[in-house]
């Protein structure tokens, strides 16, 4: 099938977090449907010959609009980062699996490490739409406090934020995993659901920490792509079925359950 490209225009382009910038853009009239947890493939010709993909990190309800949050660490995105406002850009997509939503979760954990937060502002945005919903609490962790994205101040009465930093200058000192695990220790009932994206490490937590407390979790893989189209295997991994998947064609998501995390190579 073929893949349909965007031309949009930049309306916003800024960093928000240390090398990290909200990328917003106008889709001209053009419509698509977006869900939560999909990536858009970003054209960084002529930096990159490849496209680069990027979550969806919101989609404004007058479905004009949308933007990605990207960390500046290579070719593709630093080219992206000096993008001006009024600029022409192109984008292939949506595409991907992305995040299950069951109308009846009740308590929902999400858990962000660093950049993983791009995909899960749109997440929560839909999730607050849910008449079921009573809390949604998320768990943002990242290295030091210029990482953090200030959309975390979001204010729903649903929802509350934990936050960790490697030295504790914002929030408590440690891993979010770490948070997360003590806070379900403590806590008298438990989540429906946990969404999690961030580092293969952190994510391997998470999937520990779900099956010992008996909760479904799902995780998006922002692994290295090469082709982007389901050839060169570079984001395939196996599940513990035996079965190979790959990020490009079956995910960015997956139940973390069935992941066989032996064969992951962790970064
Ligand atoms: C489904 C999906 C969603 C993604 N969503 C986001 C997002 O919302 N925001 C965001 O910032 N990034 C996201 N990424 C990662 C993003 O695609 C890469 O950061 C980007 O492709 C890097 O391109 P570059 O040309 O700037 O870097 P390159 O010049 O290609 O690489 C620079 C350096 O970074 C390393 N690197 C490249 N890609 C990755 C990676 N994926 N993970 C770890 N190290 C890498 C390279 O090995 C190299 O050392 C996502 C990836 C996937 C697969
Ligand atoms: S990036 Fe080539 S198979 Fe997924």
């Amino acid at each position: 099938m073929a893949k349909s490209k965007f031309t949009v225009q930049i309306v916003e382009n800024r960093e928000v977090a240390k090398d990290t910038f909200l990328f917003k853009m106008h889709l001209l009239g053009q419509r698509i449907d977006p869900k939560p947890g999909q990536f858009l493939e970003l054209v960084c010709s002529p930096a990159t010959l490849l496209n680069r993909p990027f979550s969806i990190h919101y989609f404004y309800d007058d479905k004009k609009h949308i933007k990605i949050l990207f960390r500046n660490i290579g070719n593709g995105t630093d080219f992206l980062s000096k993008k001006a406002v009024g600029d022409y850009t192109e984008f292939y997509g949506p595409f991907g699996k992305g995040f299950s939503i069951n109308k009846k979760d009740k308590n929902i954990a999400i858990i962000a490490g660093g950049i993983g937060y791009a995909p899960m502002v749109f997440l929560i945005k839909e999730l607050l739409k849910q008449k079921n919903l009573s809390n949604l609490d998320v768990f943002y962790g990242n290295k030091h406090k210029d990482d953090f994205v200030e959309f975390w101040r979001l204010n729903n009465n649903k929802l509350r934020f934990f936050l960790s930093t490697d030295n504790g200058s914002v929030g408590e000192k440690g891993f979010i995993t770490d948070v997360f695990y003590k806070y379900l220790k403590k806590k008298e009932g438990s989540f429906d659901r946990i969404y999690t994206c961030g580092p293969v490490k952190m994510m391997k937590k998470i999937s520990e920490i779900s099956s010992d407390f008996k909760i479904p979790a799902e995780g998006s893989f922002e692994s290295r792509f090469g082709c982007g189209f389901g050839v060169c295997l570079g984001c395939s991994f196996k599940l513990k079925t035996g079965d190979c998947v790959k990020v490009c064609k079956d995910g960015p998501v997956f139940d973390l359950e069935k992941i066989d995390w032996s064969q992951i190579i962790e970064e």
